[in-house]
């Protein structure tokens, strides 16, 4: 049988930066995000005894396709043995092809592992008969966390979300703050230049511990998911740029204090950091930056602002290209398959 899923991409607000639990993929704390409308995949799965083998692959916006092998890393391997465990769910053992279609380039350095992850769960769910797990998506989210990549799970519900964490597996699941009507910030995403070679977030989720800082951030996140919740819910554009702009650089700095450490940001991020901040306290723009497991930058505004902020970004001498995105609805199951 055969399912096809779109899936946004998603910014986090608050981010996750290690786990309680890396056998059942457990985020140290609650993460927040906003789902994007410009970052997305879509992803056939298609399970048949025709296949002696399961073949996935990832096409980019320029078409390139490209074949997922187990070597390529902790991510690839995690999708092959996801297909194994929604097999198990379903009771079959057919092989499956896989198929995922990102709207942005591939190696562009566009954390593409929130779209595609979630797209490709709730598909695989969907094509193997356990539609329930799909229509219930605290479980979806559970399973995505579970494929590996929690902050995948943000994306299935509309809009502003949080994933919520514990010691057990039904504790780590999304939770939807508001829908995507409910505030128009844009997220212009900067794509750089890149300048170095990156660390997976798979690795830097176990390194995390190992930072001197670890432990102050674990206390600096207390109440910081109920604050973030609350200035989304109000509206409160300060309220968010200040808690979101700490998050990110808290979070860089146990990256950068991590054993061995890891550097994200570029001298473009840097440039970017030292622009948003006059803008705002100079401009009296309403716009603040945050950054993920890379160096390029998220620069959240009201809708007001947003396309000179665009048009400054991509005069930018560090920025390759810009894409814009609103507020995006969650994981949807769609009719046209990428194959036949
Ligand atoms: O869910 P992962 O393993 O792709 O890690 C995500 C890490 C960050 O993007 C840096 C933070 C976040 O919460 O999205």
């Amino acid at each position: 049988m055969r399912a096809t899923a779109f899936s946004p991409a998603n910014i986090a607000f608050i981010k996750y930066w290690g786990r309680l639990n890396h056998k059942l993929f457990l985020p140290v704390s609650t993460s927040s995000s906003m789902n994007l409308s410009g970052c997305n995949a879509t992803t056939t799965v298609d399970f048949d005894p025709k296949y002696r083998k399961d073949e996935i692959s990832i096409i980019g916006a320029d078409g390139k396709e490209m074949q997922v092998t187990t070597e390529g890393g902790e991510k690839n391997v995690l999708l092959f043995k996801t297909l194994d465990r929604i097999r198990h769910l379903a009771g079959i053992n057919t092989k499956a092809l896989v198929k995922s279609k990102l709207n942005f380039p591939l190696g562009a350095g566009i954390a593409s592992s929130a779209a595609g992850f979630s797209a490709f769960v709730a598909a695989a769910c969907v094509a193997s008969g356990r539609s329930d797990i799909f229509e219930d998506k605290l479980e979806l989210s559970r399973e995505i966390r579970l494929a590996g990549s929690p902050s995948a799970a943000r994306s299935v519900l509309d809009g502003f979300v949080e994933l919520l964490t514990g010691r057990k597996h039904s504790n780590g699941y999304a939770r939807q703050i508001a829908g995507e009507k409910h505030w128009d910030l844009v997220d212009t995403v900067a794509v750089l230049t890149p300048e170095q070679k990156k660390v997976s977030s798979s690795e830097g989720h176990i390194l995390a511990a190992s930072s001197p800082f670890f432990i102050a951030r674990k206390k600096y996140l207390k109440g910081k998911d109920g604050l973030v919740r609350k200035a989304i819910l109000g509206k409160d554009f300060k309220a968010l740029a200040e808690l979101s702009e700490a998050d990110s650089i808290n979070m860089h700095a146990i990256m950068m204090t991590s054993k061995p450490a890891i550097y994200y940001l570029s001298s473009g991020s840097m440039d970017i950091i030292n622009e948003v901040i006059s803008w705002r306290n100079n401009e009296k723009m309403d716009v603040f930056f945050t950054f993920d497991a890379g160096p390029n930058a998220h620069v959240v505004s009201t809708s007001k602002y947003a396309p000179e902020i665009k048009k400054r970004l991509d005069g930018n001498k560090y920025v390759d290209f810009t894409i814009a995105n609103k507020p995006a609805k969650g994981t949807s199951i769609i009719s046209g398959h990428l194959f036949t």
